[in-house]
């Protein structure tokens, strides 16, 4: 009995998550804490570090959670937010142009800082600006 080559040969690899392309958990927790280190510190995101609360500790967690589950990684930041649709939360702000262009700014530097192979952070900044464009206000 012949069979094709096609019933043959074992499925494809599926592609890499970005979750393990970037590092898992530690490297998306690298990647926030210096965009929040970045913001805080450096004048050029005043505008944006502005906007947000004293405290940015709860930010620093928050944004490791929703990014670690968007990459591909385990989704417990969807479990402990039931409903949540970001790009509304964000509407709901009333952010501007400036705002959201210190925010992309911010993040593709600490992609550079921290590292993150260099095709996929022109991924997640391509995505991010696309984002962030929805979300402002004006
Ligand atoms: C592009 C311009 C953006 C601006 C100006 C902005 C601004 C903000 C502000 C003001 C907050 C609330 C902080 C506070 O309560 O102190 C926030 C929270 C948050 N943002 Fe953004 N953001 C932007 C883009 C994004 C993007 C692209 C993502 C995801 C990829 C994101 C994810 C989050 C998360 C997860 C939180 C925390 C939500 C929570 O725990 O309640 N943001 N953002």
């Amino acid at each position: 009995m012949t069979q094709s080559t096609a019933a043959q040969a074992s499925p494809p690899d599926p592609a890499p998550l970005p979750y393990d392309e970037i590092g898992g958990t530690p490297a998306v927790r690298a990647l926030v804490e210096r965009f929040y280190d970045l913001m805080e510190r450096d004048p050029r995101f005043a505008q944006l570090r502005a906007i947000h609360a004293p405290d940015l500790t709860p930010m620093r967690d928050s944004l490791t959670g929703f990014l670690t589950a968007w990459l591909g990684g385990p989704r417990d930041w969807f479990t402990q937010h039931p409903g949540t649709c970001i790009m509304s939360a964000h509407r709901q702000i009333g952010f501007g142009a400036v705002e959201t262009r210190q925010w992309t700014q911010a993040m593709a530097q600490a992609l550079t800082d921290t590292g993150v192979d260099e095709a996929l952070a022109e991924k997640m900044n391509a995505a991010f600006s696309r984002m962030g464009q929805a979300m402002q206000g004006d």
